[in-house]
């Protein structure tokens, strides 16, 4: 909250929880504990944001409660700006033990309540928190939660930034109750164009979708969609968008394309994002829809 121009009023949270069936709230938890390996977690903050759970719930949205920007212990890249660093030996229990501390908050709240251990863990075996060492602190995580929370649905992602690539990596702990999320950012020179992040930024005016584009979104849900039934666990779409500088016309095309593609193999996702700067589909400034984003989604 604040981070990305937006701060939750209640007026927000309650239309997207009319406008959308899930709604998933990304939390950097990490930031807002205390900086050993207890990571205790401040409680002004979680109050903030047992609000905007509570409320979600209460309007009768799903809500997938994510760790997100947990940037040192993922390793993708430098930390943010406010991001406090902490020793290297912590870092992995500190996941742990913000996990068993959530799970422990919320573990009488709705089953329509998931919890979704990481975002992107970033890379393959090299550096960062791919391949066996994401697999194993996944488990370590998952089981912090089931001690206080035994059978609500966790969502567990693959290594390459939840991109399907990644679960040819990915080992599932045993667990009845688990759901994959994937994201889809292909084509990534069209969604990510011109972001600040990427530097040099990636060429602006890249159009969507011609046949080879369209190949790529479909061929990276269609190695989900294999890799889910042969392992039996559902998928969820967590995240997909394309940057606000991309044209308009092709940022529509796009959503529509791969909603559908997603919704032809029985797939749920979440557009990323609702009102935040990557891709809004509600304006919060102006107080009105994006509409042709709108439209794209099917928002009613
Ligand atoms: C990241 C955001 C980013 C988006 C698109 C998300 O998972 O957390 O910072 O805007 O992906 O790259």
């Amino acid at each position: 909250e604040g981070d990305w121009g937006l701060t939750l009023r209640p007026e927000l949270l309650d239309r997207a929880a009319r406008h959308f069936r899930t709604v998933r709230l990304p939390v950097r938890w990490s930031n807002h504990a205390s900086a050993d390996a207890q990571a205790r977690i401040d409680e002004a903050f979680a109050r903030r944001v047992d609000a905007a759970v509570d409320r979600l719930l209460a309007a009768g949205a799903w809500v997938i409660l994510d760790l997100h920007h947990y940037m040192q212990l993922a390793g993708g890249g430098p930390l943010h700006p406010h991001e406090f660093s902490v020793d290297e030996s912590v870092l992995e229990d500190r996941l742990v033990n913000l996990w068993r501390q959530v799970a422990a908050r919320y573990h009488n709240r709705s089953p329509r309540l998931l919890f979704e251990l990481l975002n992107e863990p970033p890379g393959g075996d090299g550096p960062g928190l791919g391949g066996e060492r994401g697999n194993r602190l996944a488990a370590r995580a998952l089981a912090a939660v089931r001690e206080s929370n035994p059978t609500g649905v966790v969502l567990v992602g693959p290594d390459d930034w939840n991109h399907p690539r990644g679960l040819a990596r990915l080992q599932l702990p045993r667990d009845p109750n688990l759901i994959v999320s994937i994201h889809s950012y292909d084509p990534f020179d069209f969604t990510h164009q011109g972001v600040p992040w990427r530097q040099p930024p990636l060429p602006r005016g890249v159009g969507c979708c011609d046949d080879a584009q369209r190949r790529q979104v479909r061929e990276a849900l269609d190695t989900a969609t294999a890799w889910s039934r042969a392992q039996g666990v559902p998928l969820h779409l967590g995240e997909f968008g394309a940057y606000r500088e991309a044209p308009m016309p092709a940022r529509a095309a796009y959503a529509r394309l791969v909603r559908e593609e997603a919704e032809a193999r029985g797939i749920g996702w979440a557009w990323w994002e609702f009102a935040s700067d990557f891709s809004p589909v509600w304006d919060s400034a102006k107080g009105r829809w994006v509409e042709p984003i709108r439209r794209a989604l099917g928002v009613k």
